[in-house]
């Protein structure tokens, strides 16, 4: 009895540590559960990372509810990090991986969702044949950047626009475009949903938070007036 106390003491107790320390790394990207690999210190641009670029873009696009989330899992297929995304790669043949297959014919995602773009294709073929790997890198990101172009629009086509496009657009919010971000950002649920502020949705949803300094190039856009610069 005394034993099985001093158990749960301690599985509260690492339970706890864990998931402060959830809550305090910064996220690259957003989408996906779990722990994540080390992060190398720069980013190659001949390389395209896992957790910064391939997550994102599975989770926005595949893993909404109804879909390829935990709790759905349709077909059997659940696409929410690392172990279950790679179940269905072969490393270094993107042609022989049914992720890509299915993708690159467009079958998959399925209407209302969009079909990948030939970059988005691309992107995916290269990140399998460099090896499929569970890789990650600490993208520079500057807050005295924080142009619509060069800042705002990129994030919210990796990790916002499969589940906010006008044909898919997740509590009726259209990211796809600039002025559907303007009037997210104008109403105070962008900047709330994305800092994660009690009231809003937290964003991305069932995602990895986004970074500080990603938050701050949004708060900055949104208090420089929401230019379409
Ligand atoms: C996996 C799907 C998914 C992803 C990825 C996603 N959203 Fe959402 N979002 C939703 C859904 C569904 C809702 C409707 C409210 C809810 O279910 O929480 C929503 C609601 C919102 C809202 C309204 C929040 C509120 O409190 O009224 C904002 C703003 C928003 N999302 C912004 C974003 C941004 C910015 C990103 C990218 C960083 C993002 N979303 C990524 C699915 C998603």
């Amino acid at each position: 009895m005394r034993n099985s106390k001093i158990y749960l003491a301690i599985v509260l107790v690492v339970g706890l540590v864990l998931f402060a320390c959830r809550h305090e790394i910064l996220y690259p990207g957003g989408g996906g559960t779990g722990p994540l690999p080390p992060a190398a210190a720069t980013c190659s641009p001949d390389t395209v990372y896992f957790v910064n670029e391939i997550l994102p873009l599975i989770t926005s696009n595949c893993s909404m509810s109804g879909c390829h989330d935990a709790a759905s899992h349709r077909e059997g297929v659940t696409l929410i990090n690392y172990a279950t995304i790679s179940a269905y790669v072969k490393p270094g043949n993107a042609s022989g991986s049914k992720l890509y297959k299915v993708i690159n014919n467009n079958s998959m995602p399925q209407r209302p969702v969009a079909s990948f773009t030939t970059a988005q294709k691309a992107l995916l073929a290269k990140w399998i044949n460099q090896g499929g790997k569970n890789n990650f890198c600490t993208a520079a990101c500057d807050t005295a950047t924080f142009t619509f172009s060069g800042a705002i629009k990129p994030m919210m086509d990796v990790s916002c626009v499969g589940c906010h496009s006008p044909s898919n657009a997740g509590g009726g919010i259209d990211l796809s475009t600039y002025s559907g971000v303007k009037s997210a950002a104008v109403s105070g649920k962008l900047y709330g949903s994305v800092a994660q502020q009690t009231g809003y949705s937290a964003m991305p949803k069932n995602g990895y938070k986004f970074s500080d300094c990603k938050i701050k190039q949004i708060q900055k856009w949104i208090a420089a007036g929401t230019p379409n610069n």
